[in-house]
C-alpha cells in the first residue's frame, strides 16, 4: 500500500506541475495545525508542501503515516499523497523558495513562567529571510503574543532581500474536529494592511469566499487579538459553568437543566456549556496566560481573565478531592480506575489535561492508578510513568476501589455495567463528563456522582 502511495504520487506530481497553474504554498511545522492546514490546502489543488525539521516525523509522513490522532486526516493525506498536490520535506530552504505563499505553522509552547516560547517562531523567520528569492506572502497561523506580526514585518522589510508581506490569519480549529473546523469554517479572519497579499489570500480561501463564508480583514494585531480573546472568552464560559456546576452540587439544582435554561436564550446559545474537570489543552490555558502576561506588560489587569484561569485551576483540585470523599476521605492505598486522559474525546492529546492535575492529586495522597484512554495512552506515559496503564475499559475497572471518568470517549457509554459490577470491589463511580446513565448504574448497585447532579438518561 505504502509502495503504491510513492509510485502514484511520483507520477502525479510529474502530470500536475507539467498542467497545474495552482498556487504554490509551503507549510512550516507539521504539528496538529500545520498538517490540517497542508491537507486541506492541497485538498482545494494547491500544491503544498509541508516541511518540518524532524525528520523521523517526515519519513512517516511521506509514506501516508499520521503521528497525530485526527478524525479524517489521513484519508485526506493518502488522497493529496495520491493525487500528488501534497509532498512532505525536511528540506525547509528549498521549500520556502520553491513557494509563493508560506503558512508559519510551528508550535509556541508556553514556558514554565507563563510566556510564549517563541524558539520555533524565531527560526521559521530566520530561514524565511535567509532563502528569500522574490515576492512572498507569509501566512502566521501559529498563535503568537500581541504585536508579533509587526515585529516580523519590520525584520523582514529591513533584513530581506525581497518584499514580504506578513498576513495573521489566526485558526480556530478545534482538535477532533479540525478537517471539519478547516473546510467549514464559520469565520475567516485576516490581519494584513497589504491588499496584494489580500488579494492573493482570498484567491486561495476562493471555496470559502463562493461559500460566503464571513471574512474579517482588519489589521495584524487586531487579528492577532481575536484569536487570545475567542479562546479567553470560551474558557472563561466554561470556568462558569463548572463554577455553577459547584452550585447547583450545594444547593440540589441540577446542571443540565441550568444550561438548557440558559442556553435556549440566543444571547448566550448551548455551546460550550458542559461542565467537566476542568478545560484543558493546548490552547485555552496557554492562551488565557499569555493575553494576562501581554495585559500586564502594558499596565493593565484583566481581572475576569485571571479569576477564570485561577477558578479552572481550583476546579481541577476540587473535583479530585470531591473524589476522594466519596471514597470516605481516604484513598491510601486504594486502587483508582481513571476513565479517559486526554483532555477531550477524539484526540491524543494530554497537554495540560485536567487528567494530569487530577491524578496527580490522587497519587500524593496514596492511591495506585489505573488508567485507560483509547488514544492518549502513549502520551501520557511519558508524563506520569507511574500510572500501571491498561489495554481496554474491562481490565481497568478490574479489582478496583473507585472510578473516575475524565474524558468523554463514546466507548464509556457503552460500557456493560451489568457484566463488571461482580469484578470492581467498590461500586463509587465518579463521573466528570455527565454521560453515564446514572439510574440505570443505580439499579446495578453503583454509587454515581457526577457534575453538578446532572440527570443523564
Ligand atoms: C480550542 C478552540 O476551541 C479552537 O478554536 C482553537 O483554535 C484551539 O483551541 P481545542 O483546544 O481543540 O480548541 O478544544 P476545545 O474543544 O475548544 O475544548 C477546550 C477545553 O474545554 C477541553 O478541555 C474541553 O473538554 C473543555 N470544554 C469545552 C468543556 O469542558 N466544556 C465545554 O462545553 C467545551
Amino acid at each position: 500500500m505504502k509502495r503504491v502511495i510513492l509510485i502514484l504520487s511520483l507520477i502525479n506530481c510529474f502530470f500536475s506541475y507539467a498542467i497545474d497553474n495552482s498556487k504554490k504554498v509551503c507549510v512550516l511545522g507539521t504539528g496538529y495545525v500545520g498538517l490540517i492546514v497542508g491537507a486541506c490546502l492541497a485538498d482545494f489543488k494547491n500544491q503544498v508542501i509541508c516541511a518540518d525539521v524532524d525528520v523521523k516525523k517526515i519519513n512517516k509522513l511521506v509514506q501516508g503515516q499520521i503521528p497525530i490522532y485526527e478524525p479524517g486526516l489521513k484519508e485526506l493525506v493518502s488522497k493529496s499523497l495520491i493525487n500528488g498536490n501534497l509532498k512532505f520535506t525536511t528540506d525547509l530552504a528549498l521549500a520556502i523558495q520553491t513557494s509563493d505563499i508560506i503558512y508559519i505553522a510551528v508550535g509556541t509552547p508556553m514556558d514554565e513562567d507563563g510566556n510564549c516560547n517563541l524558539c520555533y517562531l524565531n527560526s521559521a523567520i530566520n530561514i524565511i529571510k535567509d532563502n528569500i528569492n522574490g515576492y512572498k506572502i507569509v501566512i502566521n497561523k501559529s498563535t503568537v503574543p500581541i504585536g508579533t506580526a509587526k515585529e516580523m514585518q519590520k525584520t523582514f522589510d529591513t533584513q530581506a532581500k525581497f518584499k514580504i508581506d506578513v498576513i495573521s490569519n489566526p485558526e480556530f480549529l478545534k482538535e477532533g474536529t479540525a478537517v471539519n473546523d478547516f473546510l467549514k469554517p464559520n469565520r475567516i479572519v485576516i490581519g494584513s494592511k497589504s491588499e496584494k497579499a489580500i488579494e492573493i489570500i482570498k484567491e486561495i480561501y476562493e471555496p470559502f469566499v463562493k461559500a460566503k463564508v464571513p471574512m474579517l480583514i482588519t489589521d495584524n494585531t487586531t487579528a492577532e487579538i481575536i484569536k487570545y480573546a475567542s479562546n479567553s472568552f470560551l474558557a472563561t464560559k466554561v470556568a462558569i459553568i463548572n463554577e455553577l456546576s459547584a452550585l447547583c452540587e450545594v444547593t440540589d439544582g441540577t446542571i443540565n437543566d441550568v444550561c438548557k435554561g440558559m442556553g435556549l436564550d440566543d444571547r448566550i446559545g448551548p455551546k460550550f456549556l458542559n461542565p467537566g474537570p476542568g478545560y484543558g489543552g493546548s490552547c485555552f490555558p496557554k492562551d488565557i496566560l499569555a493575553l494576562l502576561n501581554t495585559a500586564q506588560l502594558k499596565g493593565l489587569n484583566l481581572s475576569i481573565l485571571k479569576t477564570a484561569h485561577e477558578s479552572n485551576e481550583n476546579h481541577k483540585i476540587n473535583v479530585s478531592n470531591k473524589f476522594i470523599k466519596l471514597l470516605g476521605n481516604n484513598v491510601k492505598g486504594k486502587t483508582i480506575s481513571v476513565l479517559g486522559l486526554a483532555f477531550k474525546a477524539n484526540t491524543d492529546d494530554v497537554r495540560c489535561a485536567p487528567s494530569i492535575t487530577i491524578i496527580k492529586n490522587l497519587i500524593n495522597n496514596g492511591a495506585h492508578i489505573k488508567a485507560y484512554d483509547p488514544e492518549a495512552m502513549n502520551n501520557m506515559r511519558e508524563i506520569l510513568p507511574q500510572v500501571e496503564y491498561c489495554s481496554n475499559v474491562y481490565d481497568v475497572i478490574d479489582k478496583t476501589d473507585g472510578i473516575i471518568l475524565l474524558t468523554e470517549w463514546p466507548e464509556f457509554k457503552e460500557i456493560d455495567w451489568e457484566k463488571v459490577k461482580s469484578r470492581s470491589s467498590s461500586k463509587v463511580i465518579y463521573d466528570c463528563r455527565n454521560i453515564l446513565n446514572i439510574s440505570k448504574l443505580k439499579s446495578f448497585g453503583f454509587e454515581v456522582k457526577n457534575i453538578g447532579n446532572a440527570e443523564v438518561n
